[in-house]
């Protein structure tokens, strides 16, 4: 949610922040920008509404010390005169995060004479902080001095003319420092400036950072040095290239196996230590999470309940954290997030531990957030996603989920399947999967698309209907199969393809119930089954024939076709499944 970055040192700073920036693209691209102070000291500011690639006229800006950011709107429609950075007086500014107090702020501003020039709440912070500057004649007590009057969210990056330096300020949303050679970064995310021989420190709320080409100097919250342990920044991988490969998306399906087997290795050996302890003991799971994370937090539930006789509850982190919930002595509370940065997961888990509970971070990102709030972390393998839609970090965390969950019924003395040759399961569903290239055509035209099923296949429907909605903009619900006809059939008619999810024999009867109804109401059926025989029924009209797989655990191979599905309409449709519109990876805001 908005990618901020900052370089100096030697090299010119426009094409670092450039590629930074691209890099960053996936936390939001409606409008993107940079400042760089040149020699004479003096700002130049090139800011543009659409994707970072809108910002190449910039690349040949000279100067050493710069700052730049790509969008993602929360305060003012995306625009250019919203873009950031912004700037007032000598001072220039970009923010990732919400400014609660900004009207507020601007209101005092606006009485003093100032006078705006965007609709955002970033912008009141740079007027505070050019005031101060004045006042206190150093950038850093200028922005400590800012940033103790703001309430809400914020990563600065801030310049002022005449100065090669670059302040940096971070309370709940994610800021990363790094020193080089000579040269020192500022990123939202480590994947902004990989790089053999750098050193990166993920800032905690309150701190403060100076980078120069000296290096980087960290502040506490009294403006107090603080030496910090820097870890080094990973180099580059493949998953930053799309390869042979159209899109990150389709790129990212077919990583599945491969982000699943590691995953489920992973776990495997965590579950043998110190999260053994703490899971064998729990009588409760909890689990918050948003988005994909939580229809996998649903997945594991199903599967905890059914093999561990677990009570788990799986909560949406944005309900979650405002409803006074009900956290269990001697409970488990398990925050799933791939970017370990998403606001609301943090608030949920923060809460959770503030109520006494255990706290096991489940994420994809080492040195996130949440895996500096949590009490034990299990790290999924899946590599960095770089599409919005998440696909194989999904798979990662179903994996690890229920590596956990085998374990767990061990410890209670219970059977589990095991779960065994995950990555040749995978593969073997993403090639029957692809065959949902040819439903393409029943579904670009269509009004709503319903996903139904039941049990673990429920949990997979509300999946494939995220998925969908997220990439081609077609509306849809995944739907309990036996609950459709108490409203939602009114809704069905030829114009409705409705996908049904058959992985578990014992339910197939009455799953397959839910196709007769449907299909006579005149909706296409699509289904998804590892069972020859009901693929074979009249009312289908295409299907995916699954690898053969543990009902409870289906979810790993079922997904996949219900992935390629959504990602083959997005395609007929035009869409770009990468970047959909209003949508971004990290959602670092409420
Ligand atoms: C955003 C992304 C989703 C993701 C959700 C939770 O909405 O677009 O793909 O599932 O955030 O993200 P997290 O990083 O916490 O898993």
């Amino acid at each position: 949610m908005c990618g901020i970055v900052g370089y100096v040192g030697a090299r010119h700073a426009a094409p670092v922040l450039l590629d930074g920036l691209s890099r960053l693209e996936y936390r939001g691209y409606d409008s993107a920008g940079i400042a760089v102070v040149g020699a004479e000291g003096r700002f130049s500011l090139v800011r543009r509404k659409g994707r970072v690639a809108a910002l190449e006229s910039a690349r040949a800006l000279a100067g050493n010390c710069g700052i730049g950011h790509t969008r993602w709107a929360t305060h003012g429609a995306p625009s250019e005169r919203n873009a950031h950075p912004h700037r007032y007086q000598n001072v220039c500014l970009v923010h990732n995060g919400i400014l609660e107090n900004a009207a507020s702020l601007k209101e005092a501003c606006l009485a003093r004479g100032e006078r705006f020039s965007s609709d955002t709440d970033s912008e009141v912070a740079v007027h505070l902080i050019a005031r101060f500057l004045q006042e206190e004649g150093e950038l850093l007590r200028a922005v400590a001095r800012a940033t103790a009057l703001l309430s809400g969210s914020y990563a600065f990056a801030v310049l002022c003319e005449g100065r090669e330096e670059i302040v940096c300020a971070r309370r709940r949303s994610p800021l990363l420092v790094a020193a080089g050679e000579g040269e020192a970064f500022a990123a939202s995310d480590a994947a902004a400036f990989p790089g053999a021989g750098r050193r990166a420190y993920a800032l905690e709320d309150g701190e403060f950072a100076r980078l120069t080409r000296a290096g980087v100097e960290v502040f506490d919250a009294h403006l107090q040095r603080a030496e910090r342990a820097f870890f080094p920044l990973p180099e580059e991988g493949a998953s930053s290239q799309k390869g042979a490969f159209r899109h990150f998306m389709r790129k990212e399906i077919a990583e599945v196996p491969m982000a699943a087997q590691r995953s489920l290795s992973a776990a495997r050996k965590m579950a043998n230590s110190q999260l053994c302890e703490v899971l064998c003991q729990t009588k409760y799971l909890h689990i918050v999470a948003c988005g994909t994370a939580y229809h996998s937090g649903l997945c594991m539930k199903v599967a905890a309940e059914s093999l561990a006789r677990v009570p788990t509850e799986v909560f949406l982190a944005s309900e979650y954290r405002y409803a006074d919930p009900i956290v269990p002595a001697g409970g488990l509370t398990i925050a799933v997030s791939q970017s370990g940065e998403t606001a609301d997961t943090l608030a949920a888990a923060e809460l959770a531990k503030e109520r006494g509970s255990t706290l096991l971070a489940l994420t994809n990102v080492e040195h996130s957030s949440l895996s500096r709030l949590a009490d034990v972390c299990l790290f999924t393998r899946a590599g960095q996603e770089i599409a919005v839609a998440a696909t194989k970090s999904f798979s990662a965390q179903l994996a690890a989920l229920y590596a956990l969950v085998v374990r767990l019924a061990e410890a209670r003395g219970r059977g589990a399947p095991r779960l065994r040759n995950v990555a040749a399961l995978c593969r073997a569903a993403i090639g029957a999967g692809e065959g949902t290239r040819a439903w393409a055509p029943s579904f670009t035209g269509a009004r709503s698309v319903f996903f139904l099923g039941r049990g673990a296949d429920r949990c997979a429907a509300l999946e494939g209907s995220l998925k969908l909605k997220e990439v081609s903009y077609l509306p849809g619900e995944g739907y309990a199969a036996g609950e459709l006809k108490h409203g939602t059939l009114a809704l069905v008619d030829e114009g409705t393809p409705v996908v049904a999810l058959v992985c578990d024999r014992a339910l197939a009867d009455k799953t397959m119930n839910a196709v007769h109804e449907v299909y006579a109401r005149g909706a296409p059926v699509f289904l998804v089954t590892p069972f020859a025989e009901l693929a074979r029924a009249k009312e289908v009209r295409g299907s995916v024939l699954l690898p053969a797989c543990a009902p409870v655990f289906s979810p790993l191979v079922s997904v996949i076709p219900l992935q390629l599905l959504a990602y083959h309409v997005a395609v007929a449709m035009g869409r770009d499944p990468d970047k959909p519109r209003n949508l971004a990876k990290s959602v670092t805001v409420e």
